[in-house]
C-alpha cells in the first residue's frame, strides 16, 4: 500500500507530485505529504492527514513564501501500518538534522531494533513510524562520513542504510544539502523511473507518467537508482551498476480519468465489453478450436504431465480462481486446488512434481500472493501468473503468464478485472481442454460462446437502472445474503464481499445448499437474500432454496435468465439476463452484483472509489 512520487527536472515539482499523488490514492489515502528542496536548500516539507485534497489545500495556503517552489521533490499517499494516521506520521519523513527527507511504501520489520540503536547515539524520534528510522540512517551515515560530495557517493550513503533494513520498501530521498538529487531503492514495493526530456520521475505506478513521459524502468529489487533532471545511474545493492533498457509504455493520459462517469468502479463497470474483448484479443485459435497465450513459456509436452494445478490469490482474485476450478474441472478434467495465499505462504501442503501453480492478481504486487509464489518457486514448483499489471513483480518473477489486459483499475474495488479474470480462466480451460478429451466440435462450441461474451455483458450492463431501483428499495438494509450454485457459486461471494467493502453492509456469500445450515438463522423480512438462478442444471435446487428463505419472510431478488417464467414468480425483484453457456453465467451474472454494490454505496453515501480502511494494492502481510 501507499504512493510514492518522486521528480527531478526543471519545473517547480508541485504540480506533478500533487497530480501523481491524486492518481495514486488509491493505494492509500488516510494522510499525505511533500518534500520540496528550494534553491536555498531548504527540504519544505508540508503533511496533511485526510486526503490529496487536505493536502492541495495546505500548498496552496503555504507560507510565508506562497507555494514551495524548487526543481526536486518527493511525494507520499499513505496507508497507515505503523502508528495513527495523523499528520506527524504522514511522510515525508525527515532526519534529526533535517539533512534527509524519505518517502516510503512497504514495512521495516526491524524497525524497532533500528530505533533503539540510534536512540542510544542520542537520536530522537518525533513519530511512530517505521520510515522515520530510514530517514534517521541515512543522516547519520552521511553524517559520519563528511567526504560524501557526488550523487554516486551518496548512493553509497544509502546502500549502506539500506543493508540494515529487513522488510519492504519502495523509497525516495530527498537531500538538503544536495540539490538537484533524487534516490529511489526497490525491496519488495514497486519502483518505477519514468525518464523525461530534461526531467526524470519516480513513482509507484506507471500511470502516474501519462502525459508526462512514456520511457520507463521497472526497478527490481535491490535496485537503487540516482536521478537528477537530465540523468540518472542504476545500481544494484550488491553487484554495482545495472545497464537496463528503457521501455515504452503504452499508457493512455484517457484510461487514467474518469471520462464522465461518476466514480471510478462506474466507469471500469461500463468498461468490461472491452475488457473482455481485451483479454480474449489474439487467443482464439479457431483452425485448431483451441486458445493460444503468447507468454506461457511451456510446452505442450509439460502441460500434458501435470496432474495438478493449485491457484493462490487474495480477495476478489480468489474468487475468479474459484470460477476457474469450476472451469477447468469441466473443461479439462484437471483436478484445482484454490488456496489463499497468506495461507499457502505459510502452509507445507504435500504436492507432487507434476503441480503447476497460477499465482492470480490484478496488481501484481499483493504482499500475500508475491511471497506465495516465491514459496512455491523456492520449493520448485513451475509457477504462472494470470495478471493485470505489466511489469509488476508477480509478473517478472513467474516462469510464464497470461495478462488481463483490461487496463488500469483505479477504484479499489475490482470489477473488470474479475470478469477478464474468469475470462481468461475460461481460455486457459479451453487450452487446457484441448490438449487433453475435449474434441475439435465440442472446442469451436466452446469458442463460439466466448465469441457471444463482450454483447453479453453489454446486455447485462443495460440492466443499470433496473438494479439502481433494487438497489435505493434495499439501501438500508444492514445484512445481505448472496446465495449460488456451482459455477456462480464464486460470483455469489464476490457479490458479497463487492457489497460490502464498498457500502460496508454485513453481507455473506454461500452456496445456496449451504444456506440451510446455519445462515437461514439471520433470515427476517429485513435481510434480502440475492440469488444468482439463471437457467442450468441446478436451477430446480436452487429454486428449492428461493422456496425455504420465503417461506420465513426473507425478501428474494433474483437474477435469472430472460424467458424463465417459474423463477420470478418467488421473488420479490427480477433482473432477467441472457441465456448464457453455464461456464461463463459467473462473468455475466457478476455485472448486476457490481452495479448493485455501487448503487447501494452511492445510496448510503459512501466514498466508492476510496472506502474506508481499504487500499488497491495491499503490500503487507
Ligand atoms: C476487491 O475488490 C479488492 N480489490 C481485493 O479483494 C483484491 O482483489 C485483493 O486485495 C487482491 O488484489 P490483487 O488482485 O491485486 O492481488
Amino acid at each position: 500500500m501507499c504512493g510514492i512520487v518522486g521528480y527531478a527536472g526543471t519545473q517547480n515539482p508541485v504540480d506533478f507530485l500533487l497530480r501523481g499523488l491524486r492518481m495514486l490514492e488509491y493505494r492509500g489515502y488516510d494522510s499525505a505529504g511533500i518534500a520540496v528542496q528550494d534553491d536555498a536548500k531548504n527540504l519544505r516539507i508540508i503533511k496533511a492527514a485526510g486526503r490529496i485534497d487536505a493536502l492541495a489545500q495546505l500548498v496552496r495556503n503555504y507560507q510565508p513564501q506562497g507555494q514551495p517552489k524548487g526543481y526536486t521533490g518527493i511525494g507520499h499517499t499513505r496507508w497507515a501500518t505503523h502508528g495513527l494516521p495523523t499528520a506527524e506520521n504522514a511522510h515525508p519523513h525527515t532526519s534529526y538534522d533535517g539533512a534527509v527527507a524519505v518517502v516510503h511504501n512497504g514495512v521495516i520489520e526491524n524497525y524497532q531494533s533500528i530505533r533503539t540503536t540510534l536512540k542510544q547515539k542520542g537520536i530522537e524520534f518525533k513519530t511512530q513510524t517505521d520510515t522515520e528510522s530510514i530517514a534517521h540512517l541515512i543522516a547519520y551515515y552521511l553524517q559520519e562520513d563528511k567526504s560524501v560530495r557526488t550523487a554516486d557517493e551518496l548512493h553509497r550513503i544509502v546502500r549502506l542504510a539500506l543493508t540494515q533494513l529487513q522488510g519492504t520498501y519502495g523509497l525516495a530521498v530527498l537531500f538538503r544539502d544536495f540539490p538537484g538529487i533524487v534516490i529511489g531503492a526497490k525491496l519488495g514495493s514497486p519502483l518505477i523511473f519514468g525518464c523525461g526530456s530534461g526531467e526524470n520521475f519516480l513513482t509507484s505506478d506507471a500511470s502516474t507518467l501519462a502525459g508526462y513521459t512514456d520511457k520507463i524502468i521497472t526497478l527490481a529489487d535491490h535496485e537503487i537508482i540516482e536521478m537528477t533532471a537530465d540523468d540518472y545511474t542504476l545500481h544494484h545493492r550488491d553487484e554495482g551498476i545495472v545497464n537496463r533498457s528503457i521501455e515504452v509504455l503504452d499508457i493512455d493520459a484517457a484510461q487514467t480519468d474518469k471520462g464522465g462517469f461518476a466514480h471510478y468502479m462506474l466507469k471500469e463497470i461500463f468498461e468490461q465489453p472491452e475488457a473482455i474483448r481485451n483479454a480474449m484479443r489474439g487467443r482464439l485459435d479457431y483452425d485448431s478450436a483451441t486458445a493460444k497465450f503468447g507468454g506461457l513459456n511451456i510446452t505442450a509436452q509439460q502441460l500434458l504431465a501435470v496432474r495438478r494445478i493449485l491457484m493462490t490469490a487474495c480477495g476478489t482474485s480468489w474468487h475468479a480462481s474459484l470460477v476457474g476450478e469450476y472451469q477447468i474441472e469441466m473443461l479439462a478434467r484437471i483436478p484445482v486446488e484454490v488456496e489463499y495465499a497468506s495461507e499457502l505462504r505459510y502452509r507445507n501442503p504435500p504436492l507432487d512434481q507434476d503441480t503447476l501453480l497460477f499465482a492470480v492478481t490484478q496488481s501484481g504486487e499483493t504482499a500475500d500472493t508475491v511471497a506465495a509464489l516465491r514459496e512455491m518457486k523456492r520449493r520448485g514448483y513451475t509457477a504462472m501468473s494470470i495478471c493485470n499489471v505489466i511489469g509488476s513483480s508477480i509478473a517478472r518473477e513467474a516462469d510464464g503468464g497470461i495478462y488481463l489486459h483490461a487496463g488500469p483499475e483505479i477504484s479499489v474495488a475490482s470489477t473488470k478485472t474479475f470478469t477478464s479474470q474468469c475470462t481468461v480462466m475460461a481460455l486457459l480451460a479451453l487450452y487446457l481442454g484441448r490438449l487433453r478429451h475435449l474434441n475439435f466440435e465440442n472446442g469451436r462450441r466452446i469458442i463460439a460462446e466466448l465469441e457471444r461474451l463482450p454483447g453479453l455483458i453489454e446486455a447485462a450492463l443495460q440492466t443499470n437502472d433496473a438494479v439502481k431501483k433494487i438497489a435505493q428499495k434495499y439501501a438500508a438494509c444492514e445484512s445481505f445474503l448472496f446465495l449460488a450454485r456451482q459455477f456462480n457459486f464464486p460470483a455469489a461471494l464476490e457479490g458479497a464481499l463487492k457489497l460490502k467493502e464498498i457500502s460496508y453492509i454485513h453481507a455473506e456469500g454461500y452456496a445456496a445448499g449451504e444456506m440451510k445450515h446455519g445462515p437461514i438463522a439471520l433470515i427476517d423480512k429485513n435481510t434480502p437474500s440475492i440469488f444468482i438462478a439463471p437457467k442450468s442444471y441446478v436451477l430446480d435446487k436452487t429454486i428449492s432454496n428461493m422456496q425455504e428463505i420465503k417461506a420465513r419472510g426473507g425478501p428474494v431478488v433474483a437474477l435469472t435468465t430472460e424467458g424463465d417464467k417459474e423463477t420470478p414468480e418467488l421473488a420479490d425483484d427480477v433482473i432477467a439476463l441472457p441465456e448464457a453457456a453455464d461456464f461463463l453465467q459467473p462473468i455475466i451474472y457478476n455485472i448486476p452484483l457490481q452495479l448493485l454494490a455501487y448503487h447501494v454505496a452511492v445510496e448510503r453515501g459512501c466514498d466508492v472509489d476510496r472506502p474506508r480502511n481499504l487500499a488497491k494494492s495491499v503490500t503487507v502481510e
